[in-house]
């Protein structure tokens, strides 16, 4: 199955035209959603996806063959309802309001996509310890991240950010954008990977995969 073919099939779980189209254009042009599936072929352990919106990657997941149990967490109500409609068609997807820094579910492994710059840098801690805490001997945490590092990707996206801001009359506040050492900082003991996932944007975005180690005499299947 082809990503335009995905994106049309999730764009028609949604009952309102806006998500709809938000759904096709995303899945279609953003590039995370297929690297994250990749990075969780063949996994079995439990999914909990932090900031999920609504719910794109779950179902992306499930199209491409992931079966293992996946549950969203956002803080935003409504959010959280248009992915649940949007489930129906799908096994073992829940949805939950619950804000990002609250402990996560033991022995699951975890996605975090797009969602630390919405937090000053304690929040931040917390939620990359939670993450750590929460995934399995042998499993993994994805996390696709715009990193603050002084290239000029990263100087477009605080731009882009600061224009949106005076568009919405300055009522958002300023996006906190990690460094890799930040986002690498609560994963010691992690293997890990990182890469840049900039597709066709201007926008400073890095895939990271951390991998706990297995435990003794344990392997990852
Ligand atoms: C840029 S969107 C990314 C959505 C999704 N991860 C994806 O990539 O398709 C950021 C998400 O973070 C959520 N978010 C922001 N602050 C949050 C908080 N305090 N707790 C939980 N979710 C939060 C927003 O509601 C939004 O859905």
């Amino acid at each position: 199955v082809t990503r335009k073919e995905i994106a049309a099939r999730l764009a028609s779980l949604y009952q309102h035209r806006g998500l709809q189209s938000y759904a096709r254009w995303k899945v279609r042009f953003d590039p995370v959603y297929e690297a994250v599936a990749e990075q969780l072929r063949d996994r079995h352990e439990p999914l909990v996806d932090v900031g999920c919106g609504i719910g794109l990657l779950a179902f992306y997941l499930r199209e491409s063959g992931f079966t293992a149990p996946i549950v969203g967490l956002d803080f935003d109500a409504r959010k959280i309802d248009a992915a649940r409609v949007a489930a129906k068609r799908y096994r073992d997807v829940d949805f939950i309001q619950s804000d990002a820094r609250a402990p996560l579910p033991e022995q699951h492994n975890v996605t975090l996509l797009d969602v630390l710059q919405y937090f000053d840098d304690a929040g931040q801690q917390q939620i990359l310890e939670h993450a750590a805490r929460a995934v399995p001997p042998g499993g993994v945490v994805v996390i696709r991240q715009g990193i603050r590092d002084g290239s000029w990707r990263d100087r477009f996206t605080r731009m882009a950010d600061a224009f949106t801001r005076l568009l919405r009359w300055m009522q958002m506040e300023q996006l906190n954008f990690p460094s890799h050492a930040k986002v690498s900082s609560a994963f010691a003991g992690f293997e890990k990977e990182a890469r840049p996932l900039w597709g066709r944007t201007p926008y400073n975005n890095y895939l990271f995969v951390f991998r706990k180690a297995a435990s003794p005499g344990m392997t990852n299947e």
